[in-house]
């Protein structure tokens, strides 16, 4: 359900006033005119800042600066993505959000259930397996050799798969069709055609999805031996790299950030350990969907991956994807050897705490990386070669501060003057960035770049505007998507078109920013620019979209000019060097113009 056609998003906003559904979870007060306030939800307040404004349908808190419009409320109260939020306020209407052909889609739908419905009646029999007398050595290896207690596995609905080649099949046979079996990967067929059930004789642990809909199965053999884990295959519903283990309960957690583990024992001991923000892959590396789905409950994780060569490269890929969405990693460092499940049994929860606060950045765990990969037989560090890849690793960064920052500490540690690890530095950089700049791989990105950025006179100018969409009809107050920021243009295009029509209200932009997956922080940052504006500048709203779009003008003849230069600076040959002096020159031009109208102004507004 990724794509929901905007008529029907259009249609769930409309029939799911803002001011019933915040209704379903604040109590409201009317405070005069349009506005009710309440006591904000998402920040621990005995005075209400919080308030709804009914007639623009949008919600802002004045302390904690949450707002949004209806859609974006669900999200926040239920930590829900957009598309699901959009199908939370559906089902609330009783809107249908089938978007298909009706026939086609019943059908599907149809089977879809029944699949669902099976792998529940699966759920249940691999439960009752585990509390009956056959499930006695899965309950002893669960509960005595992993040391999880009843309570926790419970919670995650661990089961047990008898030792049999039909006790779950000759079970489920009774209510569904041997189709459905086979494609939930329950029973399988041999090559002579004889059915069995594929799961025999292992624990048996449910996958749920982010919204607590089982999709799959994962079964571990109790003790040493091959095959430690088979898993569900894919399915019409079930895609391994999807989706993430414990994610429905984690993304419930009050914490900012989420735990990334590599398994499921080890996300169902942190979260016995209270943990409750620990969530893990699904048998494969990280995927890039994974990672966006990780992005959209959390800008922090902390990758608590297994202490061994494995876990180790597989947290260097991670870190890598999740970095990509605009996630802040931390990469958690266990003792040699262990994983999260075996050091918390171990050390308990505190000691687990005290790791995740010494979580290392990105750039220090690959310093640490690199001093490991530099310790002799004989337990001493090889300096050069430290320096040697430490000096790698900082002539990729992008920023002089952390370069120099960074090169100062390794200067102390093996003492050497900073001064020549930075020339060394720089060195690299110069290497590395050879006759053209390296492209940064951008395969499955988001739609909009994390770093979509709104300045100032962008913000006043859409505050205008949104105030009066009228704004555009005069031709000296009217912008085009060519007069922001290059990292805006998409959204921007998209907001003027509305604005066109008359139809670009706050809401509607702050959808817009969801839909292209710009996020909380964005609206948060935008929102209280925005109300501080409208209050004290609304009277003078033509002057100020003026002078804003004068600015942004300005800002876009500043980025040619500085381009220009540097077509001087390359021209090879005569000719081509006197046109970029004359486009230079224009530039000059147009730019003080512009600047002489803006002192103008100033001057006459006093
Ligand atoms: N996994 C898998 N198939 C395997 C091995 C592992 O699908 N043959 C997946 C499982 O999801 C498992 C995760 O990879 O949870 C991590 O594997 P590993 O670290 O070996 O297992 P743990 O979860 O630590 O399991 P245990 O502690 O029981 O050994
Ligand atoms: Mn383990």
């Amino acid at each position: 359900m990724a794509f929901i056609p905007q008529n029907v998003i259009d249609e769930v906003i409309a029939r799911n006033s803002i001011e019933s559904v915040v209704g379903d979870y604040v109590r409201l007060e009317r405070k005069g005119g349009q506005n009710l306030f309440g006591l904000c939800p998402f920040h621990g307040e005995k005075t209400p800042s919080f308030s709804v404004n009914t007639n623009k349908q949008f919600f802002y808190c004045f302390g904690c600066h949450a707002g949004g419009n209806v859609i974006k409320f669900i999200q926040m109260i239920e930590n829900l993505n957009f598309p699901d939020a959009v199908a939370f306020l559906a089902k609330r209407v009783g809107i249908e959000l089938d978007l298909e052909d009706e026939p086609e889609a019943r059908k599907k739908q149809l089977e879809y259930k029944q699949m669902q419905a099976c792998l529940l009646d699966a759920a249940r029999f691999f439960y009752h397996s585990y509390k009956s007398p056959q499930g006695r050595a899965a309950e002893d290896y669960m509960q005595v050799k992993r040391r999880l207690s009843p309570a926790i596995l419970t919670t995650f609905g661990v089961g047990y798969a008898p030792d049999s080649w039909d006790a779950l099949s000759s079970s489920l046979l009774k209510t569904y069709p041997e189709k459905i079996l086979l494609d939930l990967g329950l029973m399988r067929k041999s090559s002579r055609g004889k059915a069995y059930d594929f799961f025999r004789d292992r624990v048996m642990f449910p996958v749920f999805d982010h919204l607590g809909r089982l999709r799959a199965f994962g079964g571990r053999i109790m003790g040493q031996g091959e095959a430690k884990y088979i898993n569900s295959p894919d399915s019409r519903i079930y895609n391994k790299g999807k989706y993430l283990y414990a994610l429905n309960f984690a993304r419930k957690d009050s914490r900012d950030f989420l735990i990334l583990t590599e398994g499921y024992i080890d996300t169902i001991a942190l979260h016995e350990a209270g943990f409750t923000n620990a969530v893990a892959g699904l048998g494969t590396a990280l995927t890039p969907s994974q990672a966006r789905l990780l992005a959209q409950y959390s800008n922090q994780v902390i990758l608590a991956y297994d202490a061994d060569g494995a876990g180790r490269n597989a947290a260097l890929k991670a870190l890598d994807l999740l970095t990509r969405e605009g996630v802040d990693c931390r990469i958690l460092v266990m003792p040699n050897g262990q994983d999260p499940d075996e050091f918390i049994h171990e050390n308990g929860r505190e000691r687990f705490q005290g790791l995740l606060n010494q979580a290392l950045p990105a750039l220090d765990y690959q310093i640490y990386l690199a001093k490991q990969a530099a310790a002799t037989s004989m337990g001493s560090l090889d300096i050069l070669a430290y320096q040697e890849q430490v000096t790698d690793l900082l002539a990729q960064e992008a920023s002089p501060v952390v370069r120099e920052l960074y090169a100062d500490r390794l200067a102390k540690e093996i003492s050497i003057s900073p001064a020549s690890i930075l020339q060394v530095i720089e060195k690299k950089r110069v290497k590395e960035a050879g006759p053209s700049p390296k492209a940064v791989p951008s395969q499955e990105r988001s739609p909009v770049s994390a770093q979509l950025e709104f300045d100032q006179a962008s913000l006043t100018y859409l505050n205008a505007l949104i105030e009066d969409n009228s704004l555009l009809m005069r031709p000296e107050l009217r912008a085009e998507a060519e007069d922001f920021p290059v990292s805006m243009r998409d959204i921007m295009a998209q907001a003027l078109a509305l604005g066109h029509k008359g139809k670009l209200t706050m809401p509607d932009f702050l959808s817009l920013l969801d839909q292209a997956g710009a996020g909380e922080k964005l609206s948060a940052s935008i929102l209280p620019y925005f109300s501080r504006l409208t209050k004290a500048k609304l009277r003078a709203r033509e002057d100020y979209a003026l002078e804003a779009l004068r600015l942004l003008r300005l800002d876009r003849l500043n980025e040619q000019r500085e381009e220009a230069l540097q077509h001087i600076a390359a021209a090879s040959d005569a000719t081509s060097k006197q046109e970029a002096l004359n486009q230079l020159n224009n530039l000059n031009l147009a730019m003080s113009k512009l600047r002489n109208e803006v002192q103008d102004d100033q001057q006459k507004n006093g």
